[in-house]
């Protein structure tokens, strides 16, 4: 062998591993994450009694909507390519009886029915089903009674269906409420709609500007004997494991950035979750963290934002839920 061209290739260590990350096209032929428009999902907040459209404090760049406000947005994101929408609807109403029948979901059915038959099967309409704006005292169960507040939230959710929403989406965290709605819909012969489960959410600090925004601050005491403990990893994997078995259809862990782990978990746990449809709720807090952080100039928040949606993709969302999608083909 020629001795001068080996002293060449040993005069450095061989392996280079920035070879890969010399320029932005070596870059993009070697990454390998990927999150299509059609894996978001848009939330707005639809409004009771609002004459016109107002901005939401809390959450950067959202609005409070009511029926002909939310109806523009939707025609605006889907030139943005997003075809996926969670609607929160908020009634003007708080209740504080502990009856079924006096909670009241005609406001619901109105914008509901109202979006689908305007939009069909263009969009994909994910609705809310929690009791949290209803109840006078902001709590998302009824009289602290899990299966009372189970057979209201059937309610809602068959509503819903009937009124057109194609996945209901119980953020309740009421044990057994994926069953009872999975029986109900198909009783009401609605066995084409979809549940997205609100699998483990966890009791987080991350919900503050929602929480402001839906009018849902419990006015006393806390969720966490509903919501999940951040540091119990098995209630994560069981409740998840249970609402397959249960009828769900998409899976969740929310929020997403503080839960990457689970959602590794949840995906890599056995052969069942890992071919499930799994979500991430990149929640209020999250959100909003990045918009102070970039106000204050400490960082870019387009960059920040994309970079946010990777992690939650690398970790194994298929799905996510993010109050910036229709921003997020701009944003790239
Ligand atoms: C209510 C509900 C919450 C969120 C979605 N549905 C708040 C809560 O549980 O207190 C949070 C969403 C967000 O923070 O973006 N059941």
């Amino acid at each position: 062998m020629d001795k001068k061209a080996t002293d060449i290739t040993c005069a450095k260590y061989p392996i280079n591993l920035r070879r890969v990350r010399k320029n932005k096209k070596i870059r993009d032929l070697f990454s390998s994450t990927f999150i299509p428009t059609s894996a978001l999902i848009q939330p707005y907040f639809v409004y009771e009694g609002l004459d016109h459209p107002e901005e939401l404090k809390s959450i950067a760049g959202q609005k409070k909507h009511n029926i002909k406000s939310v109806i523009k947005e939707i025609e605006f994101a889907l030139t943005k390519n997003i075809s996926s929408f969670l609607l929160f609807i908020i009634p003007e109403k708080k209740i504080i009886s502990i009856n079924v029948n006096d909670f009241n979901f005609d406001f619901d059915c109105e914008v509901i029915s109202k979006i689908k038959n305007i939009f069909k099967d263009e969009i994909i309409l994910f609705t809310d089903v929690c009791l949290c704006s209803h109840t006078a005292n902001g709590h998302c169960e009824v009289n602290a009674n899990n299966d009372l507040t189970i057979d209201i939230l059937t309610k809602k959710a068959v509503l819903h269906a009937s009124a057109g929403t194609d996945v209901v989406s119980p953020s309740d965290m009421m044990d057994g409420r994926i069953k009872s709605i999975r029986i109900a819909l198909n009783q009401n012969s609605m066995n084409d709609r979809l549940i997205m489960s609100y699998s483990s959410k966890f009791s987080s600090n991350f919900y503050g500007p929602f929480r402001a925004a839906a009018e849902s601050t419990p006015a006393f005491g806390d969720r966490k004997s509903y919501q999940l403990d951040p540091r119990n990893i098995g209630d994560a994997i069981r409740s998840s494991m249970r609402d397959i078995d249960d009828g769900a259809d998409i899976l969740m862990v929310k929020p997403a950035a503080q839960y990457l782990d689970i959602i590794y978990r949840i995906k890599n746990h056995n052969n069942k979750s890992k071919d499930f449809p799994l979500a991430a709720y990149q929640v209020s807090g999250e959100y909003q963290a990045l918009h102070l952080m970039a106000a204050a100039n400490l960082l870019k928040f387009e960059d920040a934002y994309i970079e946010s949606l990777i992690s939650i993709k690398r970790a194994g969302a298929d799905l996510i839920i993010t109050y910036g999608a229709t921003r997020y083909q701009e944003h790239l």
